[in-house]
């Protein structure tokens, strides 16, 4: 345990000379014996077997002392949906490098992600990914302080490429791995944007598989205030970019979001989902039949493509879109508006709602909710839309947040078989439940569901 301490730690100062470990903390781990070390971050790696030694709470005062957070660095990889991700981040937000490798031929074929398709994609570019990642870093692996990998939720064979990929690479260079949730990955890239949002703050967080809304305690520890019962604004605007037509190289949302400018908002009334429901959850199915419907009244083809559209037709399907966006959003400001309300009760003090996850790059998402937040005297953090979309900041940044709070694994054996069965969580709730906002209307499907994040973090913290 002692060898594997001292050489994770010595890996930390990697910026600076050598360092010769202080006297204090060489001594105490010379005086160390063998003892438990109580994990923070064990339970998140159910299967890790090789898990005996961690950072212990005691060591860490020494560790603080000892690294500057400016010389952690922290290579991020991301595989959990569509796009091979990998960034390298300094401990103080500096972004080393940004590499993204989306499967836009795939989409574009598929009209949405096939997994199998994608796990393939995946593995043919994750080395050349992660490479580049670190050439355009200036670093070989031998320079990480820690690699952080996302474990879930995703597609299980997706994610499996990229945690291979994370186990092989600390396993070869002795690197402690940081597994990562994707979506609080979507939401902590605001505090590397905005270095004054501090804990706690609100943070809607929409993607292609999901719409949360969240009050964020404090790191780790969060509050679902309202979640979908059925599909996400991402898929709603995919499929509805898929059903007129549109190039979706890019995925559905940005075409959509560029023909709805064309568009007349009001022409055709959607009727906004869940009104009767006085709660935060979102409902994006019902939004799609109506959209179906529309398309099939206006005769509308997809199989011609936009581009070969005739000026009435495009104008239809510009309708169409802009009526979708506006409703689709409204949702998202409506829901907004409540768990503002749920969350003050609970902590007074928030000040921000972060928007994140890749809708979140859409600007007229962004335009709305800048409104709702005005209208309640909060601020709106919303990264940039590069970090909106999946990308390996995100989980280099989460990485480096737990890691200073000593939550990590110890390196992988170097020699671990490729047949592993790795902790992979491709249903994995972020947080727990608010419990006076359940909803009749929710439909939880409990299958196959780990534990969330947060009451993982909270029981390991009580066992201390
Ligand atoms: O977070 P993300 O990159 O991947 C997931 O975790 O799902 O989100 C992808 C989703 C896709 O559904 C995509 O169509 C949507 O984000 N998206 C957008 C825009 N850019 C990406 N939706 C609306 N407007 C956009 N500009
Ligand atoms: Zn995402």
């Amino acid at each position: 345990m002692l060898s594997s301490l001292s050489s994770t730690i010595s890996r930390l100062n990697l910026f600076c000379p050598k360092p010769s470990i202080p006297h204090s903390l060489s001594s105490c781990l010379k005086t160390l014996k063998p003892q438990p070390i109580i994990p923070r971050w064990s339970c998140l790696h159910s299967l890790s077997t090789h898990s005996t030694s961690r950072l212990s709470t005691s060591l860490k005062p020494q560790l603080d002392a000892l690294v500057s957070k400016d010389d952690l660095v922290v290579l991020g990889i991301e595989t959990s949906c569509d796009d091979t991700a990998a960034a390298v981040v300094r401990g103080n937000g500096e972004i080393l490098s940004q590499v993204v490798s989306s499967q836009a031929d795939l989409l574009a074929k598929y009209g949405g992600v096939a997994p199998k398709m994608a796990e393939e994609a995946h593995s043919q570019v994750i080395d050349q990914v992660v490479q580049e990642a670190l050439d355009k870093a200036n670093l070989t692996a031998r320079n990480l302080s820690a690699v952080a990998v996302t474990i879930g939720p995703g597609l299980s064979l997706c994610l499996r490429v990229g945690v291979r990929k994370a186990r092989k690479l600390a396993g070869s260079f002795n690197l402690p791995i940081i597994s990562i949730h994707h979506m609080e990955a979507h939401c902590l890239v605001a505090r590397l944007i905005e270095r004054e949002l501090e804990f706690p703050f609100m943070a809607l967080l929409i993607s292609g598989g999901h719409n949360l809304l969240i009050l964020a305690h404090d790191l780790g520890h969060y509050i679902q205030l309202g979640t979908t019962i059925d599909d996400a604004i991402g898929e709603a605007y995919d499929k509805t970019a898929k059903w007129l037509g549109l190039d979706m190289s890019r995925s559905g949302g940005p075409a959509l979001e560029e023909l709805a400018r064309e568009g007349d908002a009001e022409s055709i009334k959607f009727s906004t989902p869940m009104k009767q429901h006085r709660d935060c959850n979102f409902s994006y199915a019902g939004l799609k039949t109506q959209v179906r419907l529309a398309i099939g009244s206006h005769n509308i083809n997809a199989e011609i493509p936009i581009s070969s559209a005739s000026s009435q037709d495009r104008r239809s399907r510009a309708d169409i879109a802009a009526s979708f966006q506006r409703v689709a959003v409204l949702h998202l400001e409506e829901r907004c508006d409540r768990a503002i309300e749920w969350a003050r009760k609970i902590e007074p003090s928030i000040k921000h709602l972060v928007v994140s996850g890749g809708v979140a790059s859409n600007q007229y998402v962004r335009a709305r909710l800048e409104h709702v937040v005005k209208k309640n005297n909060l601020q709106l953090v919303c990264p940039p839309p590069k970090l909106c979309t999946d990308n390996g900041v995100m989980v280099a940044w989460t990485g480096i947040e737990h890691f200073c709070m000593g939550r990590f694994d110890p390196p992988p054996p170097a020699d671990e078989h490729e047949d592993y069965v790795y902790d992979l969580r491709p249903r994995w709730p972020l947080g727990e439940e608010y419990a006076e906002g359940r909803s009749e209307a929710r439909s939880l499907r409990t299958a196959r569901i780990h534990p969330s994040l947060t009451s993982i973090i909270q029981s390991s913290l009580q066992q201390q």
